[in-house]
Formats: C-alpha cells, structure tokens, sequence
C-alpha cells in the first residue's frame, strides 16, 4: 500500500510540529506545514528560519542549503492543501477529541494510499485511528524535545497497522537521518513509560530532599550523567505538557509515581510553563 514519500506534511507547527518540519526540509523532503492561523505558522518558519541560521554561523550548514531548505516548506491554514502528500505527521494538540477531528478530515484530504502518523507522546494511536475508515494506515512517529536535535523516534504499531506502513514509517525515519525504533501501542511507549515516573520523582525528591533546584539538576548531570538536569528537561518539555502527559498515563497506568506531582500541578496552574513562559524552575529571557 505505502509509495515513496516524497512530500510530507506536518499537521500543528507548536514545539514540536515546527522541529519535526524542519527536521524534513533538511533532510531534503517538500514539507506542507499546517497550522490554524497563519501568524503561528509564520512564527513557526521564522523558528525554523533563526535555527538553521545559527547552523550557518557556526559553519555547520552552507548558507545555500539553509536556502534550499526554507525554500522546501510551505505554509497553510488548510488541510485540504495536503493532498499530494505521501506522509502526514500529526503534530497538534494532545486531546482525543481534536486528533479525531483532524484524522477524519486528512483521511478526506489525502489519497488512499498516503500514510497518516501521529507523534502522540500519550495518547494510544489504536484510539486515534479508531474512528478511521482505513485505520490500517495509521502509525505513531514520536519525535523527542527537540526534535533537531533528539535522533530517537519511536515507530508505534497501533493494532490495526499494516506491517508495509509500519515500516514505511520506520525507513522514512531512519531517511531523515534519525535512529528509530520499533515498538507497541502501550501508554508512554518506551521512554515516557520511564522518563515520565522518573521525572515525577525528581520533582518529589526537590521537597523530601531540601535540595535547590540547581543542586537537583547539579547532582543528576554529574552523578548520572544526565546531559540536562530534571528541572531543565521539565522546564524544555514544558510544564504543562509534562503535567498533561503524566496525568494520561496515570489514568491508564494507576500507578502513583504517574501522578504528576502538585508542585508541577501548582507550577502549571499559576502559567509557569518553563522556558516557553520565560518562567519554570529557573526564570527565561523570551528575546
Ligand atoms: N530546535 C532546533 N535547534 C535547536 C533547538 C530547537 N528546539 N534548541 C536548540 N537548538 C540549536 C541551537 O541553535 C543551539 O545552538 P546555539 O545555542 O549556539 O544557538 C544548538 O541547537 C545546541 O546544540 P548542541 O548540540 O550544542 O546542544 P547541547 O550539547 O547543549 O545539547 C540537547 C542540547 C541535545 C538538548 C541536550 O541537552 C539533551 O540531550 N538534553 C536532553 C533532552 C531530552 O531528554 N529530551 C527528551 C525530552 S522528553 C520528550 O521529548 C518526550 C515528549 O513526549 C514529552
């Protein structure tokens, strides 16, 4: 069923979506990035656009290729507009109810034989393409923050995922250059399974302990070997996605350790988000 990808597009360009898009340009594929207002999907380009700059400056990309890069994404308010695309990457906000509404209208959109991926850090893909006419086109791509930056994609074969789609996912990742894995439909995959419980404890660990939040991070970089601290990374995620992840899975899972902890919950509640807010554990500059 799956042909060559060539064209791809990629539904929501928030933090993840617009990584993952420019992750695509780069690796050389035409990219239909989608968004519900065009000022977002401009903000998402000029993201893309300061980061391969950067990658100019530091003399790790030619300024030609950053051009021919930006030159490969294009920009839409319309799902519709992702007709040709082989491959579309969902990307948007992680309620059932929302990925239901953009799954069903990109099944109108796309040709029978394009393949429709979720990068659902949460959310079980087999629901997500429950409400599908082919469900069997349906596979979970989850990226990790940054996407730029992280190689590992968690290739996630739903129930209904046809073997040629899975694989078709896992060789498109693997063309992006990224190092992919092979994994089941289960809440968090595999490394939310770990990172998120892990995470809740350091959180906890902040108050039992009466460790500052920098001996925190401090202890975990240089007694774990961590490349960030716990307060970073949740700071990096964001907040709120950490405490919306960690509330699906403990709704599946039952386990306490799921539960996001209230200081996360209270942190969320009052707008400290982490970097994107410019405050979390640590205070940001937003410029
Ligand atoms: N997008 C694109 N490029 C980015 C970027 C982004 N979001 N953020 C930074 N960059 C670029 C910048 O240009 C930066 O250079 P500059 O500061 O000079 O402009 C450059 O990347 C930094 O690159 P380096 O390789 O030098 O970065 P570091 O060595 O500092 O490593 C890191 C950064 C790879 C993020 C490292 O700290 C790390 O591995 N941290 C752990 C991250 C992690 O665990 N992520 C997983 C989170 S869990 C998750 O995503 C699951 C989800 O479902 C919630």
């Amino acid at each position: 069923m799956a042909r060559e990808i060539r064209k791809v597009g990629i539904v929501g360009l928030g933090t993840m979506g617009s990584g993952i898009a420019q992750v695509c340009v780069e690796a050389g594929f035409d990219t239909v990035g989608r968004e519900v207002e065009a000022g977002l999907g401009e903000k998402a380009r000029e993201r893309i656009e300061h980061f391969l700059g950067r990658k100019v400056e530091k003399g790790q990309l030619e300024a030609q290729a950053r051009d021919d890069a930006l030159a490969r994404l294009s920009l839409t308010t319309d799902l519709a507009d992702l007709a040709g695309c082989e491959l579309v990457i969902e990307a948007a906000f992680e309620e059932l109810g929302v990925k239901h509404d953009v799954f069903r209208e990109l099944e109108r959109a796309v040709a029978d034989d394009a393949i429709l991926a979720s990068n659902t850090s949460a959310l079980s893909v087999t629901q997500i393409a429950s409400v599908l006419e082919r469900p069997e086109r349906v596979v979970g791509m989850h990226f990790f923050n940054p996407a730029p930056l992280m190689s590992l994609v968690e290739i996630v074969r739903a129930e209904r995922t046809a073997q040629d789609v899975f694989e078709a996912a896992y060789d498109f990742a693997f063309r992006l250059g990224k190092e992919p894995i092979r994994c089941n439909d289960t809440p968090g995959f595999v490394v939310n399974r770990i990172l998120i419980p892990l995470l809740n404890d350091c959180v906890r660990v902040l108050d039992e302990a009466g460790v500052s939040v920098e001996d925190l991070d401090k202890a975990l970089r240089h007694g774990a070997g961590w490349p960030m601290g716990p307060a970073t990374l949740v700071d990096l995620v964001g907040i709120d996605i950490h405490v919306h992840a960690s509330e699906a899975l403990y709704e599946k899972l039952r386990e306490p350790r799921m539960a996001p902890p209230p200081r996360l919950v209270r942190m969320a509640q009052a707008g400290k988000l982490g970097q994107k807010s410019g405050e979390g554990f640590y205070a940001y500059d937003r410029d």
